[in-house]
């Protein structure tokens, strides 16, 4: 059984990560406003991926007999100053969500919570992943300048990204016993 803290402290962690999934969705209209189709492509799936992270957090809760509680979900920003701007958020970001992760497993080890604790190295795993590709991204394009041919590549490459659920992580709840 979760603690009422940590049921507290996943529960803003599930608002975190629908305002993830909301943000990337918000920066994938952008790309595609702009023409950047397969950027756009890139932040759907982040965005798409977002929403399975929350939807992990959400079985958990309640597996572990806490209630989830929706709250508002903060606007995110609507327009950036070019495609770089963009990814720079996407680092910053990612960096951010790092920080709220590590600051759950620090609650959890100080609660010897250790179910939650294990649930939780998931995303810590996940999230240097997450830093890396990010932080790839841009430096591809500060790389690149203004030359505007290796952002059209770029946006080529970047298009190719699919969707899948990460491994182990069911949308709807397992069915009753
Ligand atoms: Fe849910 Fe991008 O971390």
């Amino acid at each position: 059984m979760l603690s009422e803290t940590m049921a507290k402290a996943l529960n803003d962690q599930i608002n975190a990560e629908l305002y993830s999934s909301y943000l990337y969705f918000s920066m994938a209209a952008y790309c595609r406003d702009v023409g950047l189709s397969g950027c756009a492509r890139w932040m759907e799936a982040q965005a798409l991926e977002e929403l399975s992270h929350a939807v992990k957090f959400y079985h958990f809760v309640t597996e572990r007999g806490g209630r989830v509680v929706m709250t508002a979900i903060e606007a995110p920003p609507t327009s950036w100053a070019s495609p770089l701007a963009v990814f720079e958020d996407v680092a910053k970001h990612e960096n951010k969500v790092t920080g709220l992760i590590h600051h759950l497993v620090d609650l959890a080890l100080a609660e010897r919570d250790h179910a939650t604790h294990n649930f939780l190295q998931w995303f810590v795993a996940e999230q240097v992943e997450e830093e890396a590709t990010a932080g790839e991204i841009v430096q591809q394009m500060k790389l690149m300048g203004e030359a505007q041919g290796g952002l059209f590549m770029l946006d080529k490459e970047l298009g190719q990204r699919v969707f899948t659920l990460p491994a182990g992580t069911t949308l709807v709840a397992p069915a009753a016993k």
